[in-house]
């Protein structure tokens, strides 16, 4: 099993508010990046990994994953104006040898090599497979600032990332979003709308997607507490 990870890290981090691309904010004393790409390379069935960057990051990205131990091909590519054409322009550059592709946010740097595996290890099976958790609180439907429902929990999820796929269908769904223009919020809906099967593995609480400011001194806290 051959598979391919692709690290979006071209966003501005307009939320986290660091007047810097969140990517390259510090977090453990590394930026942000350093962990996806470390976890990434530890992933078994991962033996090449595709980061799209925001402009200029080319060399930063480069040193942090010697920094982070990344001994299989590295592949660097601009992002683009949404999230989704990161994703299209690294997809781009995925080693056509490569069945297998797990998307993951950078923004998201406590996920384990192993949740990598797992999801890539599902998708081989299934073709889709993505992290996600239950979701912990009781959620309302709100409108104008008053309450309309209650919505049963037992089935809603909290999406995460890695999200891994068959190359060949992320590739389809990806180009077909592109032709008609649709844009979603992740991986797994571009595939949903091509009526694919997406399974799901558990996630974690700790791979939260850091947005913002409070965010970074949870991850902060955490990461302090594994270093012991
Ligand atoms: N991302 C990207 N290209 C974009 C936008 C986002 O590669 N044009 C990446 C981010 O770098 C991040 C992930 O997608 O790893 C999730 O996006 P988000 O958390 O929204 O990050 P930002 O877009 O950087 O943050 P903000 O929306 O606050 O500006
Ligand atoms: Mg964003």
């Amino acid at each position: 099993m051959r598979a391919s990870a692709v690290i979006v890290a071209a966003g501005s981090g307009l939320r986290l508010g660091m007047g810097q691309p969140k990517a390259f904010v510090t977090l453990g004393g590394q930026p942000m990046l350093f962990y996806s790409l470390r976890s990434a390379a530890a992933a078994r069935s991962v033996v090449e990994i595709v980061v799209a960057l925001p402009e200029g990051m080319a060399p930063a990205a480069r040193s942090l994953a010697e920094l982070a131990g990344v001994k299989i091909p590295l592949k660097l590519v601009p992002g683009g104006p949404r999230r989704q054409d990161s994703v299209r322009h690294a997809l781009a550059l995925v080693s056509a040898e490569s069945e297998l592709v797990a998307i993951h946010d950078a923004a998201r740097p406590l996920a384990s090599a192993a949740l990598f595996d797992a999801c890539i290890a599902t998708a081989e099976r299934s073709g889709a497979a993505i992290a996600a958790i239950p979701s912990a609180d009781t959620l309302k439907r709100v409108v104008d600032g008053q309450l309309v429902a209650t919505v049963e929990r037992a089935e809603l999820f909290q999406a995460q990332t890695p999200q891994a796929f068959r190359r060949e269908l992320i590739l389809r769904a990806h180009r077909a979003a592109y032709a008609d223009n649709w844009t979603a919020t992740d991986d797994a809906q571009l595939c949903e709308r091509l009526g694919a099967t997406v399974q799901v593995v558990p996630g974690a609480r700790d791979n939260f997607k850091i947005t913002t400011a409070e965010d970074l001194k949870m991850a902060e806290a955490l990461l302090g507490a594994l270093a012991g």
